[in-house]
This record gives structure tokens, C-alpha cells and sequence, in this order.
């Protein structure tokens, strides 16, 4: 169906992990096979939202462009591009930041979660990236999301934007509907109950794209399990030992049952290992690509160049239409 786009987006900061690969990237791979327009965004300027060092920024850009190419996104299949390259995403999301009243946004889970954190020095942008990232989907008139369990409200919030501006100004986007991946959620390491995260100050708790066997046998020597030795899969009560099975099924492409039943006799000390060698492999020739790269700064600038003026293209007539029926 020609009419049906796929929009999802990365931040830059920070290096691909576990969590991003098996709850986002691998589907995103697979997604451009399955729609005709799939557009994956690197979204830096959400990246602002908070501190950034404009030097490492830079380069986050860039190798972000390499692991997601390593990881098998394809510019043939589609597109790729740096958020910040399309203006018309800013132009969008001021329009639509005007429509939305300021109590929706004080009460989305992570803007309390992280105004929390940041007590009074959280900025503007962080409590209106939502309004931004409704820009971004809309701005292609998206019709499909993959996103994580951590993003469905956001999801509700285009949603309304979307059906706000159709009864305002007659139906003109259409309401873009999630894809929820079935790796739901990978669980920090170190807590399993809380996500496995970039920002995680604690660094054996995320295992990262690029990081040596070494280090990721290490991470997982520590994960936190608990006093029974069994390997079983049980999230409510045994949630250490469930992630690593989870994490296990995912990167070999087994089921849940069919991991726990080949672990039957396995204790959980030596079942650490299987995992992260499982976890090695997966990587290794990923990371092989990463490197080889990682070189060609030329090359990743063109790709995200050549991307973004394809998605340029795109949002072009959809920002004017959206002028013209907002009467500017
Ligand atoms: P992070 O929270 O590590 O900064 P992002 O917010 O940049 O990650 O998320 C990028 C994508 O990866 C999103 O689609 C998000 O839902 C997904 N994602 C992030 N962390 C996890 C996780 N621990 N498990 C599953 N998916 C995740
Ligand atoms: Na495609």
C-alpha cells in the first residue's frame, strides 16, 4: 500500500545498546522490507533538550549513522537523515505547539520523570520535544510508529494533535497508528526494574553495541541475579534471571521455551556466560561494519545528505498545505 509510511527516530547521544538493537533497530530493519516509505530520522535536535558538548555531538552524529547502517538499515530501502537537515520539522512543530494547551504536556509520565530529576533546571524544549516529535511523524503524514512501550503516551499525544488539526481545518493528516515491537522492554543489567538505558550512570548496567567481548562478558558476570541456581523464565518474581533469558531468546532468535529447555542443568553463574557469548556473536559482525565505517566520514556525510534532502522532498508539500490551511 503506497499510501502507508513508517516514521520512527534516534537520538544520537550516546552508543547504540542492547535495549535500542533488540526493542527498535532490529525491527526497523525489517520494516523496510515490509512498507514502501520508511523513514528513520536522527533526531539531534531532541538531542538538545538537554547539555551537549558541540564537538562530541558532532561526532555522536556520525557514528550513529554507522551503527545504524551496520546494524542493516539500508539507504536503498530507506531513508536516512539528520532531523535537523529538514526545517520543515521546526515549522510544523511551532504550528502544532500552539494548538496543544500546557497541562497535556506537565502531565506526560516522562516530562514528571524527568522534571523530577532535573528539579528547575529542566528547559523548555524537554517539557515540548513531545510537540517536536509529533512534527516529525506528521511532517510525511506517517501512517505507521514503531516505537517502545516508554513512548506510547507520546503516541496518544499525535494522535489528538493529528485529529485536533483535522476537525480544526478539515481531514488532512491521517492518525498514525504504533507498531509495537515484541521485544517489549531490556531491562538494565544492574536493576531489573528499570529499562536498560544509554543515560544509565551506572556502566555495567547497559551493554553497548561496540563494546570488546571482554566487556561484555564482564557486564553480564555481574548481572544481577538472585539465590536460586535453576534457569527459569518468571519476570514477576525472578526478574534478573528472565531478562537474561529474554535476552538470550532474542539475539539467537529462539523462543522463550525452547532457551529455557536447552539451559535445563545450566546454573545461573554459567548460563551468564551463554548469554553473553550469544550476545559476542550477535554483535561481532556488526561491530566488524561499525569500524569499517567509522572511516569514511565522507561517505556518512552523503548518506545523511543525499537522505535528508529525500526527506525534504517529502515534508516540502505537506508544510505548505498545512500553511495554507492555517491561513499563513
Ligand atoms: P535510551 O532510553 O537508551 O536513551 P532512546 O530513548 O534513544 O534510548 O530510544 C531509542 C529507541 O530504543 C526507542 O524506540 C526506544 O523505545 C528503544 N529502547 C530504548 N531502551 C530500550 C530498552 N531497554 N528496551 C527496549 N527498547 C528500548
Ligand atoms: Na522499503
Amino acid at each position: 500500500d503506497s499510501m502507508k509510511r513508517v516514521f520512527s527516530g534516534i537520538q544520537p547521544t550516546g552508543i547504540l545498546h542492547l535495549g535500542n538493537y533488540l526493542g527498535a533497530i532490529e525491527s526497523w530493519v525489517k520494516l523496510q522490507d515490509q512498507y514502501n516509505t520508511v523513514l528513520y530520522s536522527i533526531v539531534d535536535l531532541h538531542s538538545l533538550t538537554v547539555p551537549q558538548d558541540p564537538a562530541t555531538l558532532r561526532q555522536s552524529i556520525l557514528d550513529m549513522t554507522a551503527a545504524l547502517l551496520a546494524c542493516g538499515i539500508n539507504p536503498e530501502k530507506s531513508i536516512l537523515f539528520q532531523q535537523s537537515q529538514v526545517s520543515e520539522h521546526t515549522q510544523l512543530s511551532w504550528i502544532l505547539t500552539c494548538m496543544v494547551r500546557l497541562p497535556r504536556l506537565q502531565h506526560l509520565h516522562q516530562w514528571k520523570a524527568k522534571a523530577a530529576q532535573q528539579k528547575r533546571d529542566g528547559t523548555v524544549g524537554l517539557l515540548t520535544y513531545p510537540v517536536l516529535q509529533a512534527a516529525d511523524v506528521l511532517s510525511y503524514k506517517s501512517t505507521h510508529v514503531p516505537v517502545g512501550e516508554d513512548q506510547v503516551q507520546h503516541m496518544e499525544l499525535i494522535q489528538d494533535l493529528a485529529q485536533g488539526f483535522n476537525k480544526k481545518y478539515g481531514h488532512f493528516f491521517p492518525v498514525p497508528q504504533s507498531i509495537l515491537t515484541p521485544m517489549k522492554k531490556v531491562k538494565s543489567l544492574r536493576d531489573p526494574s528499570a529499562k536498560m538505558s544509554k543515560s544509565d550512570p551506572d556502566k555495567l548496567a547497559t551493554v553497548r553495541i561496540t563494546d570488546s567481548p571482554e566487556e561484555i562478558v564482564s557486564k553480564f558476570r555481574k548481572a544481577v541475579t538472585d539465590f536460586t541456581s535453576e534457569v527459569t523464565y518468571d519476570p514477576a518474581s525472578r526478574g534478573g534471571v528472565s531478562n537474561l533469558v529474554a535476552i538470550h531468546a532474542a539475539v539467537t532468535g529462539l523462543s522463550v521455551d525452547e532457551v529455557v529447555q536447552s539451559s535445563v542443568g545450566t546454573d545461573t553463574a554459567h548460563y551468564k556466560q551463554v548469554v553473553a557469548d550469544a550476545v559476542i556473536e550477535k554483535f561481532a559482525p556488526i561491530k566488524r561494519e561499525i569500524e569499517k565505517l567509522k572511516i569514511d566520514k565522507d561517505y556518512l556525510e552523503k548518506i545523511l545528505r543525499t537522505g535528508s534532502a529525500k526527506a525534504k522532498e517529502l515534508a516540502y508539500p505537506v508544510i505548505q498545505e498545512v500553511k495554507k490551511l492555517v491561513g499563513i
